[in-house]
């Protein structure tokens, strides 16, 4: 049991929701702060907060990938300058930072999955405010750990699970593309590893995700299967679909590094699932 002064930044989106609660049932205390009450780029509190913590995570990000598009600056405040303070205030005061960033770091174009030491080459704003973030971070000397997550999906917050089960009142078919490959992540079991890092300190690049690949329109069928949907589902491809922002191919984390340092093997995509698409039922 910890015995640390921990806080989490983001604590009411999707993940920090997850891990606000996964502290609370391992009896673990935790100060959760989020928007409004609490906003990232406010320099004096944030100084505030980092002084009296031992270790920080940070969940709180500017998370609309197609708006990123025409809200690059604001993008980047979030997501770089405001984790460029963060980073040095964790220096100045030696506190350990777990900084939650992304496979959209990557451009999607390597054939095999993609390992800590592979050169990011973002495609899209979001991608390119949340490397910027992690160059920051990097550059203070603060003792940081970045957790890469991809495709998470939760109870408190938008995602492709919950967005897709909604369609099926309004469409007979979708179409889901077959070219996006990774993996479906639980932000409840992101949440668990979230935990026992708090006690390693590991420091640097982590990539995190569920076990196994699939494409989202195999994911797609997946689920429909499971929840017993009559919905049709299409394979396209995503140049089919206008979006604001490219989205990388290839997604796929090799997670060796990660699993060495955790206490328990990671759940596959479709275990994780299963378990979310239980409680929606
Ligand atoms: N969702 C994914 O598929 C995915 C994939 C890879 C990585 N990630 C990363 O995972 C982390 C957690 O994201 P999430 O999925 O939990 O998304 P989320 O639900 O949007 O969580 C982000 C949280 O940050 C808050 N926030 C935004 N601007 C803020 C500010 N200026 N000051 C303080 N808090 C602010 C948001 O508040 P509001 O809701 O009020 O704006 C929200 O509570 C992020 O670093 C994200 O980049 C997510």
């Amino acid at each position: 049991m910890s015995n640390q002064r921990i806080v989490v930044l983001g604590a009411n989106g999707m993940l920090g929701s997850d891990v606000m609660a996964e502290f609370a049932k391992a009896g673990i205390e935790a100060k959760g702060f989020d928007l409004p009450q609490f906003d990232i780029t406010d320099i004096k509190r944030l100084g505030d907060i980092i002084e009296q913590a031992d270790a920080v995570i940070n969940c709180a990000a500017y998370t609309d990938v197609e708006k990123a598009q025409t809200e690059a600056e604001l993008a980047h405040t979030i997501n770089a300058d405001a984790v460029g303070r963060l980073a040095h205030f964790a220096w100045e005061n030696q506190t350990w930072v777990l900084h939650i960033s992304t496979d959209f770091v990557f451009d999607g174009q390597k054939k095999t999955p993609y390992v800590e030491e592979d050169v990011p080459n973002p495609i899209n704003e979001y991608g390119k405010s949340k490397l910027a973030g992690e160059e920051q971070l990097i550059l203070s000397g603060c003792p940081y750990c970045i957790m890469r997550v991809e495709w998470t999906y939760g109870d408190n917050g938008n995602n492709f699970v919950k967005k897709l089960v909604s369609l099926t009142n309004e469409r007979d078919s979708i179409g889901v593309v077959d070219d996006q490959i990774g993996s479906p992540t639980a932000t409840v079991e992101t949440a668990k590893v979230i935990r026992q890092l708090i006690d390693k300190k590991p420091q640097g690049i982590y990539h995190y995700a569920a076990d196994g690949y699939v494409s989202r329109y195999d994911m797609a069928k997946y689920i429909f299967e499971k929840l017993n949907i009559n919905t049709k589902v299409e394979p396209c491809k995503s140049s089919n679909f206008k979006t604001a922002a490219q989205r990388p191919l290839n997604s796929r984390f090799n997670c060796d590094k990660i699993k060495r340092i955790l206490d328990e093997p990671i759940p596959d995509w479709q275990k994780q699932l299963d378990d979310f698409l239980g409680k929606l039922k």
